[in-house]
């Protein structure tokens, strides 16, 4: 069984319909959907395969054997592996941001309000977990991550109760901090640890200045023509992906302030090929409800 559904499948290979030869980048290949669907409308194209997560990149090599002469599998963080492609003619970058369905559901990751273990980290190489953010952070430093990466509403008593908690016994596994947490705050629709899970998960993994340095290493190696397109989850992520994309398309890159440009007006790197994000349609959410927050954008280099 494959344990990951691509959203927006259909609309991110349209995206690059002008795409003939060259490099694709999949840079979050996960479990190979989206690659898979790369390689099979794009009969000319080499990809290369890059995920942080061993597991999920050992899954994908077996999918995608049959095209193994055309893939190159790296198993890194998309912005450290980038840079070492700089000299190849590159037709497309991919970016499906986030954490996969099997990342969420397997126990042993600790991603799921079931697991034993308090981990969350996407790279199984790095040190720093979920265990670190929950049991050493500061009760300013938690009330900051759950105020600014979830938009907690309880996020100052939530922090206190964790601060306090810990003192007698520290927190080890995600299943544990889940109950915790639903004991502090009112049931709703979610679970109640659903907004606190999402801004240490978020904190665990960098998952913002990830995304930016993603992005920057993106505009350093693209080439005339490369499309990009980037598939993001929530809105701090699409608004990052948004204005980097808007800032790329500008002439002028002079602050608002500024009496009269100072910059040249030759800042511009290409087009916004969206200028909507695509969304799911309302037959993808009911087969796939993991697609309802999904937004996908796309430039193209000049
Ligand atoms: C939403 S899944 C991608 C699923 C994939 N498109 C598919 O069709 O199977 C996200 C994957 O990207 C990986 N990932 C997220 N951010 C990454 C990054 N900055 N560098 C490398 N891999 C990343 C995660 O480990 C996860 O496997």
């Amino acid at each position: 069984m494959i344990p990951h559904i691509p959203v927006l499948l259909n609309e991110t290979v349209a995206l690059f319909e002008d795409m003939s030869d060259g490099y694709f980048i999949d840079c979050t290949c996960g479990f190979g959907g989206h690659s898979e669907a790369i390689l099979q409308h794009y009969p000319n194209v080499k990809l290369i395969a890059i995920d942080q997560d061993s597991d999920a990149l050992d899954f994908a090599k077996q999918r995608l054997s049959k095209y193994a002469d055309r893939i190159t599998f790296v198993n890194k963080r998309a912005s450290d592996a980038l840079g070492e492609f700089a000299n190849l003619p590159i037709s497309g970058i991919l970016a499906d941001i986030g954490v996969s369905s099997y990342q969420l559901d397997e126990d042993a990751r600790g991603f799921n309000f079931n697991s034993d273990t308090l981990d969350m980290r996407m790279n199984q190489k790095q040190e720093f977990s979920a265990y670190d953010v929950v049991n050493y952070y500061s009760k300013e430093q938690l009330e900051r991550i759950f105020k600014e990466f979830a938009d907690e509403r309880f996020y100052k008593k939530i922090a206190q109760a964790i601060v306090t908690a810990r003192k007698h016994k520290k927190f080890t596994s995600s299943k544990e901090l889940a109950e915790f947490i639903a004991t502090l705050i009112p049931k709703g629709k979610i679970h109640p640890a659903t907004k606190a899970f999402q801004a240490i998960r978020i904190e665990v993994n960098n998952e913002l200045e990830e995304l930016h340095k993603l992005l920057d290493a993106t505009l350093k190696i693209s080439n005339k023509g490369t499309i990009v397109g980037v598939i993001t989850f929530h809105s701090l992520e699409d608004r990052i992906v948004k204005n980097t994309f808007k800032q790329w398309q500008q002439r002028c890159i002079c602050p608002p302030e500024a009496m009269r440009c100072e910059c040249g007006r030759d800042n511009h790197k290409g087009y916004v090929l969206t200028k909507k994000p695509i969304t799911a349609s309302k037959e993808e959410v009911l087969a796939n409800p993991r697609s309802r927050s999904a937004k996908l954008r796309g430039f193209r280099f000049r």
